[in-house]
């Protein structure tokens, strides 16, 4: 009978929740299920570029720290999300000469790493996030356009001098079973691993959809990234449907819940679990994919839906 939290540690894991700072600060009904049933949470978007400085070297924290003060007071870890990414990074980091778009990197991980790295609740950071395309290349964003690859083993370095006890992960969609696009990120990993550069976990993202299927071989997945020597997590996880939601669609989405919980817990590695959200109030499935929704643990009056009940009969 829950919480999430207390079934999770039965178990050695984390269950966490992405955080939006305005409910968490003005809805008591968010904040009582935020801080009781989960043990870890992630910034759903105040780490971000665009959220910590959207202006050069003007660094804005509060909504970051709001976040991590409410983790402290209940006995929560927090995930840094995310240093560098191709979204929500402002215009003017976008349009950089190479030699200037490394010194920012650097300078914004040191800053936002920095912020954080003495606090013992902020314990990883999602460095990197979705570097790659669906084929398996590497996507040709305005980072990799403008330095290369090596922005990557660059990232990893930047925020291990900025705070030496942080876990730091590549993050990313589409990889949590076996495919072209986990597969080049398993063979990246492999290779910053054998260069010795500092990357101690994986991210995968888990949003997954009943319409297209469950992830083929999602253990198996977890395992070969273990079978690197890095921790693997699952990072974002929801399951979208279609609406209007069929009980066939509600029926297959309490099994994916499921099996991501079963999968993880399957894999020694496999750190924990953090779901992209837990009310269907406040989801990004909607804004982002039109027509579709419900996708979360809770109903939009926050009652906890079968799907609460499937993480927990997992763990
Ligand atoms: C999403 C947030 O949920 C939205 O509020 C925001 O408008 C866009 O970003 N992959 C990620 C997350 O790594 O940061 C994204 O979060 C969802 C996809």
């Amino acid at each position: 009978a829950g919480p999430l939290r207390a079934a999770a540690a039965a178990k050695s894991r984390f269950i966490g929740y992405a955080a939006a700072n305005s409910p968490l600060a003005n809805e008591a009904a968010y904040r009582s299920i935020a801080t009781t049933e989960f043990s870890q949470v992630t910034a759903e978007n105040a780490m971000k570029w665009d959220g910590t400085e959207n202006v050069d070297n003007a660094f804005t924290y509060a909504n970051g720290d709001a976040i991590v003060a409410s983790a402290a007071a209940n006995n929560q870890v927090v995930h840094g999300h995310t240093l560098v990414w191709h979204s929500q990074t402002p215009g003017w980091v976008q349009g950089l000469s190479a030699t200037a778009m490394r010194a920012a990197m650097q300078d914004h991980i040191s800053n936002v790493v920095g912020h954080w790295a003495n606090n013992p609740v902020v314990q990883s950071w999602d460095v990197v996030n979705e570097v790659f395309d669906e084929n398996g290349g590497m996507r040709t964003s305005f980072w990799y356009n403008t330095l290369g690859q090596s922005f990557v083993a660059d990232a990893f370095r930047y925020a291990r001098a900025a705070d030496p006890d942080a876990k730091l992960c590549i993050n990313d969609y589409n990889v949590e079973g076996i495919n072209a696009k986990s597969t080049a990120m398993y063979n990246l990993v492999s290779s910053l691993k054998s260069q010795g550069v500092p990357i101690d976990c994986v991210g995968f993202q888990t949003h997954l959809a009943v319409q297209y299927g469950f992830p083929s071989q999602m253990q198996q997945n977890l395992q070969r990234f273990a079978d690197l020597g890095v921790t693997v997590r699952i990072t974002e996880l929801d399951v979208r449907i279609e609406l209007p939601a069929d009980s066939n669609e509600i029926a297959a989405q309490n099994t994916y819940y499921g099996n991501v919980v079963k999968a993880c817990l399957a894999v020694t590695a496999c750190t924990g679990v953090t779901i992209w959200g837990f009310t269907d109030k406040y989801s990004w499935i909607p804004d982002t994919f039109p027509g579709q929704g419900q996708g979360l643990i809770y109903d939009t009056n926050y009652s906890p839906k079968s799907a609460y009940t499937a993480v927990l009969d997992a763990f």
